[in-house]
């Protein structure tokens, strides 16, 4: 019925005193534009919207935006930096979330795509932009950016490659976030996180890598298959260098408090009846696999990088195996970073669990820290 009048004749609702002033013509001057947040009367949608909210809304708050208070910025939106933003965006880790890269068109497809299901969501901003201005006030950055190893190119060359593009990374995301905790995902990711650690300049409590965190969810899940179990009621743990030469510590592995080690002394060794081994063999050989399948892994990192963040954002102090500073620790003296179980809260890795280690084991982790260490000592511009 009310719709049926012209606009100009409809009744109007009431006016409280302080929204009869903002009626004014100067009070309207002021209203930043929506979209820019910025007092611009060129701006296209500036009159448009000022009258739109003058019908629609009674202002309370003035002055400039809050600074979001828990926001996560993703550096690379390739396979795994998207699945990382989306598995983050599910679990509704943050109030903003930026996303940066090198390839604009892509950066901003992949902007876009998301925004238009914002109503599903409820993560309110979500920027992109190649600056990386638009990370600024960020606590946590994930980086995924990185370059893929090139046929015949040996790993220390991709190293130092990936380094270059590091070197311009990192000091962005610091000079904008000082204060932020900064999750590396780009492979080699236990030397590309020393290498963070070096550039950033940041404490070595804020800077960590996602190590091990996912051989340890492969190793769970395959275990459990193998026993019956959800994977999450299977407790075991893949320490050390993330990849072909990471540690599964087969004395800690148990279901409901029952050590399997103590069940059978020979679990995981060469001698093992039988051969539990195998499956930490499958789960370094799952990566490969499935990059033959598809081309590329993204999906199970992006939970579990997904998983690291909650506890962060959230202040869980849950524990996970994730690369950090291990110098000092089992007999290792190089400054090299591994995976190790860390207590993870909202300043980053807050401790280390001392996990007790059979003497094969802890030589295992030795020998990857000096496998490490022959790469890093060669490094240049650090
Ligand atoms: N740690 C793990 O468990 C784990 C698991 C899977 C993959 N990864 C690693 O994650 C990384 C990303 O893999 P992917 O499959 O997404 O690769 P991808 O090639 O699909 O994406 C990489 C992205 O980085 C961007 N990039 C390159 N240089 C950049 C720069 N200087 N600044 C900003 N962005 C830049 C590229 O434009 C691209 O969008 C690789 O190093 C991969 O090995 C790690």
């Amino acid at each position: 019925m009310l719709n049926s009048l012209p606009a100009s004749s409809r009744p109007r609702p009431p006016l409280a005193p302080a929204s009869r002033a903002s009626r004014t013509s100067s009070a309207r001057r002021r209203l930043p534009c929506r979209s820019c947040r910025r007092l611009r009367p060129s701006c296209d949608s500036y009159w448009i919207m000022a009258s739109i909210l003058q019908t629609l809304t009674t202002p309370l708050a003035s002055g400039p935006a809050e600074p979001p208070w828990n926001k996560v910025s993703v550096v690379g939106v390739g396979q795994v930096g998207m699945a990382c933003a989306v598995s983050i965006l599910l679990r509704e880790l943050c109030d903003e979330l930026a996303l940066v890269d090198v390839i604009e068109d892509r950066l901003k497809g992949e902007q876009m795509d998301l925004l238009h299901g914002s109503v599903f969501i409820k993560t309110p901003k979500i920027l992109a932009d190649k600056d990386y201005a638009v990370t600024a006030n960020s606590r946590l950055v994930v980086v995924t950016a990185g370059v893929r190893q090139q046929e015949g190119e040996s790993r220390l060359n991709l190293v130092q490659r990936n380094v270059n593009v590091f070197k311009h990374i990192i000091p962005q995301i610091v000079k904008y976030s000082p204060n932020c905790i900064i999750l590396v995902v780009s492979n080699p990711v236990d030397v590309l996180t020393y290498v963070t650690w070096k550039l950033s300049g940041l404490p070595k409590h804020r800077v960590i890598g996602s190590g091990t965190n996912l051989d340890t969810a492969r190793f769970r899940y395959l275990m459990g298959e193998k026993l019956g179990v959800h994977s999450s009621s299977f407790d075991g743990w893949v320490l050390g260098e993330h990849g072909d030469s990471s540690v599964p510590v087969w004395s800690g592995t148990s279901v409901a408090g029952v050590n399997l080690q103590k069940l059978n002394p020979d679990i995981g060794r060469d001698n093992d009846k039988e051969d539990w081994k195998a499956v930490h063999k499958d789960v370094v050989d799952s990566a490969y696999t499935v990059i033959k399948l598809k081309g590329f892994t993204n999906w199970a990192i992006g939970f579990s990088v997904a998983n690291l963040v909650e506890s962060m954002m959230k202040n869980l102090g849950r524990v996970h195996p994730v690369s950090t500073m291990v110098q000092g620790m089992y007999g290792i003296s190089d400054e090299v970073f591994l995976s190790l179980p860390c207590v993870l809260n909202s300043g980053g890795v807050n401790s280390i669990i001392n996990m007790t280690l059979a003497d094969d084991e802890t030589d295992r982790l030795r020998k990857s820290a000096s496998t490490l260490w022959a790469i890093q000592k060669d490094l240049k511009d650090l």
